[in-house]
């Protein structure tokens, strides 16, 4: 059984197609490149994977379940675990405790009676480790707002992991990001996949995609027209057409 399936999976927003009639396939440990222009329905994607939207029409199973109409906290609950496009920390709150908040979640369900229930040997410990995990730790007193961003991006990704998800969705990571960061960050998301996670990745910036990814699926109007191996979508024509004109 895979990890997460979507079947014929369609989103229109004011008769705005964003997405039509997408399958596919994700599996543990592996990583899932997607890729597409601008527009092309990959963040939509993953707001309907996480419960953000309701779908209008399709199917979703993780681990064989159906999860469509859930909301996004159950699902999250449920293993699937996600960054955003922006970023999107507590800014005034440190590191450490931003992860703790994150760890809080899975017991609680109002996300500030958490803080300070959880400054408990057991609790600090696990964050500890996410934080040393995420390299993150010489920052680990630093409120979100003083970051660099590839800090702040490695943050994002230890507090989805602190809910100890199967499936980590990624929403361009590598946005923004100095090129040692971007080395870094991708050194990360290998890490998470060795643990045998499995990693939807969005990304715009191709040799993270062709480097980083067993398999790429390729957006365009909100149809998924190609997946393959970085070598078979790197020289498939229907993908060079979509990006005729735009970088690549
Ligand atoms: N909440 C919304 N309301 C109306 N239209 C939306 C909404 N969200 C997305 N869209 C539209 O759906 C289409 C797909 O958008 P989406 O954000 O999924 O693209 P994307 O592939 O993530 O693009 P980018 O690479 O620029 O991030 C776009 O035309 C967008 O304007
Ligand atoms: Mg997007």
């Amino acid at each position: 059984m895979s990890l997460l399936q979507v079947i014929s999976l369609g989103k229109e927003f004011d008769g705005l197609r964003a997405l039509d009639g997408v399958s596919f396939v994700a599996e543990a440990g592996q990583i899932l490149g997607i890729i597409g222009p601008n527009g092309a329905g990959k963040t939509t994607l993953f707001n309907l994977i996480s419960g953000i939207y309701p779908p209008s029409s399709g199917q979703i199973l993780f681990q064989g379940e159906p999860i469509l109409n859930r909301k996004p906290h159950e699902i999250s609950r449920k293993g699937i675990g996600r960054t955003f496009q922006i970023v999107r920390p507590f800014q005034n709150l440190d590191v450490e405790t931003n992860v703790l908040v994150a760890l809080g979640q899975r017991f609680y369900p109002s996300l500030w009676k958490s803080t300070q229930a959880y400054r408990k040997p057991e609790i600090l410990k696990e964050a500890e480790t996410l934080i040393r995990e995420a390299g993150v730790q010489s920052f680990a007193r630093h409120q979100a707002k003083n970051l660099p961003l590839g800090i702040k991006k490695r943050l994002e990704i230890a507090r989805a992991l602190a809910l100890r998800p199967r499936l980590l969705l990624l929403d361009e990571p590598s946005a923004g990001l100095r090129y040692e960061e971007s080395t870094q960050l991708m050194n990360l998301i290998r890490k998470v996949c060795a643990q045998g996670i499995g990693v939807l990745l969005i990304e715009h910036n191709m040799h993270v995609v062709m480097d980083l990814c067993q398999r790429i699926m390729v957006l365009d109007h909100g149809v998924r027209i190609a997946e393959g191996t970085p070598e078979e979508v790197r020289s498939n024509p229907l993908v060079i057409q979509a990006y005729l004109g735009k970088e690549v």
